[in-house]
């Protein structure tokens, strides 16, 4: 082509003047379709800035975009171990574990002691639970099978571990090495702990909590932890039924719903210190709670700047301007899945009248029903996750536990959305409506959609630790393993698939 204009032009065959007439018509041609593809565009990117004027309810951002599942790029759970992986042996050590915490840092917990018995070549007895968890719980007592199904997470698990319900007799009464791992330990860390079995038949493991890192751990360690936790760790038959009977009740309700995870409760807003929006009168109650939590190490804390951080789960105010910034209609169906909301219906006030279409699990079942799952806080914790893992889209007000596992789970099996709101950006927004800078309406929405592009639950590496941290702090700040299972147990390849 470029050495063409060096040749000496000739005169123009009537073949020649032919083809360049189809050569113009063609350029208009797409020029023509170039313009209303444009027009298209535009259209497309109009219907997708919402306005909430109550004059223009009719502009509506589509259904795909509110409901469907972000892009998973053929990106799929991957758990099969690799081929160097051998079949647990009969192991005559024994690791007795007591889980401590919520019902979701237990769950985190087992399934790292899961992965801690296999590098130490021990047999795990079913780990006892917390039976006064952090939060509070008025369970008498929970032992394993109240929660989880036993005989399915020993049987799933017979290839890795040797998972027995009880110390064998003859070990009841011999002395035990009572170990308090450190936390985020390595692989090597537990090799050197190995040394214990000359002297020990039996480790006890008072705490399961963060005992293992998040990274640097063996493929098949790390997918043994999702194994453990999504395949083994099932909630037993009664609370996996009466959790699907509940989906079923949100399905036959509006077919799709929001799991609002709405961390506004009295024990989180203490421990946090967050008092934003509320009266005197409460501020000093939550200031009282946490002088007197004995295990809530931090008792002075100075609320605007936790809010401004963006450490305060957001209010139900909050989380009802953020839902209908991001173009959810009135009409929305959410399930709160939450303890009692501090205030109580007057608080809530300011998300139901945004959103009327709210329910509790009280709303889906009746007394009689909820009374078997009540006296476990455990149970009707595990029917919330149950209930939000399978929820079309799930928000959670805050960071925490439950929040990070629900995440987890929903990324493996799908990338279902999860949108997380981005506390410290919106903070600053929510101040600038509160100062009269901004108004409820398109250009707030604008904003708020923009932050929130990217945080919607699709595909991405797990976040190393914070670039600033130096030594051990730095495993502190990593994003869970379980919080982002991939790489390790999300792939694109075909031939991990399991
Ligand atoms: C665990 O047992 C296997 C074989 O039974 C052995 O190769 C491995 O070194 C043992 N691991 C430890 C940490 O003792
Ligand atoms: C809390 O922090 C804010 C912002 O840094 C400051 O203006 C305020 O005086 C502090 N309040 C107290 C009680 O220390």
């Amino acid at each position: 082509m470029v050495q063409r204009g060096y040749h000496r032009p000739r005169p123009p065959s009537p073949h020649a003047i032919k083809l360049n007439l189809i050569l113009i018509f063609a350029f208009f041609f797409l020029v023509f379709i170039f313009y209303t593809r444009q027009w298209h565009l535009l259209d497309d990117q109009q219907k997708q800035q919402p306005f909430f004027d109550e004059h223009s309810q009719t502009d509506r951002m589509p259904d795909a975009e509110l409901w469907d599942a972000p892009p998973s790029y053929g990106l799929r759970s991957c758990v099969k171990p690799t081929s160097r992986y051998k079949a647990a042996a009969g192991w005559d050590h024994y690791m007795t574990v007591r889980s401590n915490g919520g019902l979701n840092q237990m769950r985190t917990g087992i399934a790292d002691m899961v992965a801690v018995a296999r590098i130490m070549n021990a047999t795990l007895v079913i780990p006892q639970l917390d039976k006064r968890s952090f939060w509070h719980d008025s369970s008498m007592h929970s032992t394993f099978s109240d929660i989880f199904d036993e005989l399915h997470f020993i049987e799933t698990l017979q290839e890795d571990v040797k998972i027995v319900k009880e110390l064998p007799q003859e070990l009841a009464n011999v002395p035990r090495a009572r170990k308090h791992f450190t936390s985020w330990a390595s692989t090597s860390y537990y090799e050197d702990m190995t040394q214990l079995w000359k002297e020990y038949q039996v480790i006890h493991v008072a705490k399961s909590d963060s005992r293992l890192a998040n990274n640097d751990l063996p493929l098949d360690i790390q997918r043994l932890r999702c194994r453990a936790l999504y395949q083994a760790l099932r909630f037993s038959p009664p609370i996996e039924s009466f959790g699907k009977k509940l989906v079923e009740r949100l399905r036959a309700r509006g077919g799709k719903y929001i799991a609002l995870h709405l961390r506004y409760e009295k024990d989180m807003l203490s421990f946090t210190g967050c008092s934003y929006g509320l009266t005197d009168e409460e501020s000093e109650e939550l200031r009282v709670m946490r002088e007197n939590t004995n295990h809530w190490k931090v008792k002075k804390i100075n609320s605007t700047e936790q809010r401004l951080g963006g450490f305060c789960p957001l209010t139900p105010k909050e989380i009802g301007i953020f839902l209908r910034a991001l173009g959810y209609p009135p009409s929305s169906l959410i399930y709160i899945a939450a303890g009692e909301i501090y205030g109580g219906s007057t608080r809530l006030l300011e998300l139901t009248s945004r959103f009327p279409n709210i329910v509790f699990k009280e709303t889906l079942a009746t007394q009689e029903e909820l009374k078997a799952f009540t006296n476990h806080a455990s149970q009707t914790a595990a029917l919330d996750y149950v209930i939000s893992v399978e929820s079309d889209v799930f928000v959670p007000s805050y960071s925490g536990n439950m929040a990070r596992a629900v995440e987890g789970q929903r990324r493996f099996l799908g990338h279902r959305k999860t949108i997380t709101p981005d506390r410290k950006g919106l903070v600053e927004v929510f101040d600038m409506l509160e100062n009269g800078q901004q108004t409820e309406g398109s250009s707030l929405s604008h904003i708020i959609q923009t932050m929130h592009k990217n945080r919607k639950g699709a595909p991405r590496r797990r976040r190393g630790p914070l670039p600033e941290m130096k030594g051990r702090a730095r495993l502190r700040t990593e994003e869970s393993f379980y919080e982002n299972p991939y790489p390790e147990c999300i792939c694109a390849s075909k031939k991990h698939l399991g």
